[in-house]
């Protein structure tokens, strides 16, 4: 069997690339791109490229606001988003479904309004929010503003040696104090996709809300809002081959229903005296102001392009080329990954240390043969700590990687060695 019949590999996986225009680059020395960094943002399709620059050079006008035929087309387009949006993360309501910048900023707003909630959401002094060692620095920080401001607790779930959640004593984690468990669905950084299920349910048997970072999931597994047990759940556009600065903040009903507005401007509102306001249902009353239009059109458009192929079929290439990168990887000395190595238990970002050698050495040598990876902390110091780490390489697949990539990825890494002389 050679590599190019790997299976779970998607079979038509060259059409694909064909779709998206930038994988045909060469870089500095006539040298072929191969991405390796869709974990940071995934490269976008013809469809959403054209889908974007149809919309703004025929049917722009802002919406809701717009007493024409361009604002009620644009209007539609975007609400059509909406729609699109919804079908892909099977959410029983449309109206769940809240459009913001992007993931950090839906955080942001959920860990703002518990604070600010006036019913039974709000999160108050001897409260506890609990998180994980391995969540991204946007699933950490808001809460330890939210703990700081309101004089809640902010606790975690830590990690095992081999990368997954400790789940040891989550019985005393999960406690009556517990009023939000948030964490990330599967970890930027280790790659490890948690048991969200089994820990949303453990959170409800004591009333707690279940938040989902789903950033890194969305665009490599099947998300179905209910079936995962999450009561808000947010990823963001850029990294499930839509735009940048946009982002989703999907909720239950019966909770958006009793949060507060987060920011507050136009087309929120019900009504406006000069003494005080009063608020629009959901999704309107969470986003203030004109909204990423153009973004959101193409999120549509992205959302439909990975349903047509399938998210299943998608999972189940991104398994294989993960499972591919990890024998490869073994092969090179000195290197170890960080993470766990049974691949249904972990997504497509692999990062790993090379014994001797800076990750931004590493990244710098495999940049000048054409490999894209990121090299740092990848904004999830504490989990880098947690392995007595600064910072690592990682190398990140998607649905357009190929064995012949990840086979690049693993010369490159040879050649990092030789050329530093390591071993
Ligand atoms: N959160 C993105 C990453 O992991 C930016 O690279």
């Amino acid at each position: 069997m050679t590599a190019t019949q790997l299976p779970g590999l998607l079979p038509e996986l060259e059409v694909i690339r064909k779709d998206f225009p930038i994988l045909e680059r060469t870089l500095a020395g006539g040298v072929p791109l191969v991405y390796l960094d869709s974990a940071n943002t995934s490269q976008k399709p013809q469809v959403v490229i054209d889908t974007m620059v149809d919309h703004l050079e025929h049917h722009n006008a802002n919406v809701a606001r717009a007493m024409h035929q361009l604002g009620a087309e644009s209007s539609a387009a975007f609400e059509d988003a909406r729609d699109k949006v919804a079908a892909f993360i099977n959410a029983p309501s449309r109206d769940e479904v809240i459009f913001t910048k992007n993931a950090s900023e839906a955080l942001n707003l959920v860990a703002n309004t518990l604070a600010w909630a006036r019913n039974d959401l709000q999160v108050g002094p001897g409260d506890e929010i609990l998180i994980t060692e391995m969540e991204h620095h946007s699933n950490i920080v808001p809460w330890q503003l939210l703990t700081e401001r309101t004089g809640a607790t902010l606790r975690w779930i830590g990690l095992t040696d081999d990368g997954l959640l400790d789940l040891s004593n989550l019985d005393e984690l999960i406690n009556e104090r517990t009023r939000v468990v948030s964490l990330t669905w599967v970890s930027n950084m280790l790659g490890t996709i948690n048991p969200v299920a089994e820990i949303a349910a453990k959170a409800h048997e004591v009333g707690s809300l279940v938040v989902l970072d789903a950033s890194q999931a969305a665009p490599q597994i099947p998300v179905d809002v209910t079936a995962c047990g999450a009561d808000l759940l947010v990823f963001t556009g850029h990294k499930v081959v839509g735009p940048t600065g946009i982002g989703v903040l999907w909720g239950r009903r019966e909770v958006l229903e009793q949060l507060p507005p987060f920011l507050g401007g136009g087309e929120m509102i019900e009504t406006v005296t000069m003494e005080r306001s009063t608020y629009a249902g959901i999704p309107h009353r969470f986003e203030a102001g004109t909204p990423p239009i153009v973004e959101a059109v193409g999120l549509g458009a992205a959302v439909d392009y990975l349903a047509h192929i399938g998210m299943e079929n998608i999972h189940r290439h991104e398994q294989a080329i993960t499972a591919y990168a990890l024998e490869g990887l073994a092969t090179v000395p000195g290197l170890s990954v960080l993470g766990p190595l049974d691949v249904t238990r972990r997504g497509g970002a692999i990062s790993f240390e090379l014994d001797g050698v800076h990750p931004h050495d590493i990244a710098q040598v495999l940049d000048s043969r054409g490999v894209a990876v990121r090299a740092g902390h990848h904004c999830a110091k504490p989990a880098h700590q947690r392995f007595g780490v600064q910072s690592s390489t990682r190398a990140s697949s998607y649905l357009y990687t190929t064995p012949a990539e990840i086979d690049a990825l693993v010369d490159g890494l040879n050649h990092t060695r030789a050329y530093f002389k390591v071993g």
